[in-house]
């Protein structure tokens, strides 16, 4: 009936067979999530406070992470395999990303993951690296960001945070308020430096 050769030299029917069963796998995948606690309860790791909002300072690093692209060659995002766990440690859940507005999981690894680099080495490590990585790491390809060294703009700080509010990150007005002060006197550098400290921690309490 459904021969390979009618079904080929039959566009129409080509087409409604394609979606029919891209339709039918979608499905098998989506559907159970609906009724899967751990996708429509409130994740534990934010019931019991493991996972925060991101701090002015490390929202301000998370926004300058963004602007210079480092997404472009570092994942954050540590899947279930024997090698990247060893590596990088326990995969990546997904309540670890509650905040994240827009998630930066990333699909190149040009360098290193960095979803657990939290802790991994010192303030001073970070800032000589992101200066120029060829001082710590001398065969490293990876762009030096000598310009972050400046102070960091905090006029719209409160704006971001309001935004992010409507996105339900629960920050209360008195975060807001304050936010603009915490950034006071800090450059880009701490504040890159200051989230990639934190990548990965709240896991570690639990696990
Ligand atoms: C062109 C690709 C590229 C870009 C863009 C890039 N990196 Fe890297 N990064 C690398 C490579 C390659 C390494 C491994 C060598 C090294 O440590 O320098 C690395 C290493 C790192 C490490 C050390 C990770 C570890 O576990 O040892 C950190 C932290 C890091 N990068 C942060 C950043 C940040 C922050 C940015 C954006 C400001 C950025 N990178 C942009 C390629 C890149």
């Amino acid at each position: 009936m459904f021969t390979h050769e009618k079904i080929e030299k039959n566009v129409g029917l080509l087409i409604i067979l394609t979606i029919l069963t891209v339709s039918v796998a979608g499905l098998v995948e989506i559907v159970p999530l609906f009724f899967q606690k751990s996708t429509t309860q409130e994740n534990q790791l934010v019931k019991d406070g493991i996972v925060k909002p991101y701090d002015p300072v490390r929202l301000a690093g998370r926004d300058i992470y963004i602007r210079e692209g480092c997404s472009n060659c570092h994942s954050q995002m540590i899947r279930p395999f024997r090698a990247e766990t060893e590596r990088y440690g326990h995969y990546s859940v997904a309540g670890e990303f509650v905040y994240d507005h827009p998630f930066l999981w990333g699909s190149k690894r040009t360098g290193p993951d960095l979803a657990r680099v939290g802790g991994r080495y010192s303030d001073q490590w970070h800032y000589a690296h992101l200066r120029n990585p060829r001082d710590v790491v001398p065969e490293s390809n990876m762009p030096a960001y000598y310009w972050l060294d400046r102070p960091v703009t905090n006029d719209d700080i409160e704006l971001k945070m309001r935004a992010l509010r409507k996105l339900g990150v629960p920050y209360t007005d008195e975060e807001i308020a304050g936010a603009k002060k915490e950034l006071e006197g800090k450059t880009e550098l701490e504040c890159l430096v200051a989230y990639l400290q934190g990548l990965g921690l709240a896991l570690k309490q639990v696990r």
